[in-house]
């Protein structure tokens, strides 16, 4: 059965210093075991945070990666490069590299599958922006969005890849989709992945959602039936708030 994931994207937040605090302020508190919790801090606080999590049960993830093995790519990051600092989740498709760095659908498809190569768990980013769901469009976008990164994987690498589900509406804005907005587009997603490839393979991914969560509404998005945790900005960099919404399960 699918597991609740609670990842935290800290984006381009906390120096070594507020990373290794912050690190140490998860690793002193009480977080519920039934949950699998994540988080993704900048590329040059990786190593600093593996080193911090050995022996702990939070896992790593990057917030990017190149498509490429290796070579002449100035600046980039390789999927190898991050196995070998305990990263396992990688984000992809993230609204704010879609929109800011020009990710489109065809490079986060490569980068999907070099990041399956190696081992490492796609968190798939999807959502539409206030236009489209203004214009009533939101669900034909994250059916494309799916199916144009996703829909070439087989059944079986499909079981590897997290869906987050963030309205780009919602993000860093201060405003969620409601309880019940969210798991309308959880069972759409939900639904055209069983009709892609079956019920089963539906079931069993864990699709979270993302967008201003908070310590004050996680508990009510999270009971929804078909939201399988958070993908956390802002409340991430918070050990206190970060630790309530994994705890609001
Ligand atoms: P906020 O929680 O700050 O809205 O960010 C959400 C997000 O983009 C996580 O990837």
């Amino acid at each position: 059965m699918r597991k609740n994931i609670i990842a935290g994207n800290w984006k381009m937040n906390a120096d070594a210093q507020a990373a290794s605090t912050l690190i140490k302020n998860l690793n002193e508190a009480d977080l519920a075991e039934k949950t699998e919790v994540i988080i993704a801090p900048s590329y040059t606080n990786l190593a600093l945070a593996n080193e911090l999590l050995s022996g702990t049960s939070i896992r790593l993830s990057s917030q990017n990666m190149h498509q490429a093995d290796k070579g002449a790519f100035t600046g980039e990051v390789s999927a190898e490069m991050l196995k070998s600092v305990g990263v396992s989740y990688v984000i992809l498709g993230h609204s704010e590299r879609r929109a800011i760095f020009n990710e489109d659908a065809q490079l986060l498809k490569t980068k999907v599958d070099q990041a399956l190569e190696n081992e490492l768990k796609p968190i798939f980013c999807i959502g539409e922006e206030l236009k489209g769901r203004q214009d009533g469009k939101h669900f034909d976008i994250v059916e494309s969005q799916l199916s144009e990164s996703l829909f070439h994987l087989s059944a079986n690498a499909m079981r590897n890849i997290v869906i987050a589900y963030e309205p780009v509406w919602a993000i860093g804005t201060g405003e969620t989709a409601s309880p019940e907005q969210a798991q309308d587009m959880h069972v759409h997603i939900r639904q055209f992945i069983a009709d892609k490839y079956s019920v089963e393979i539906a079931d069993g991914i864990s699709i979270l959602y993302g967008g201003s969560v908070k310590p004050g509404n996680a508990k009510d998005i999270f009971a929804k039936a078909d939201v399988d945790g958070g993908l956390i900005g802002g409340a991430a960099l918070k050990a206190e708030d970060f630790t309530a919404i994994i705890n609001s399960f």
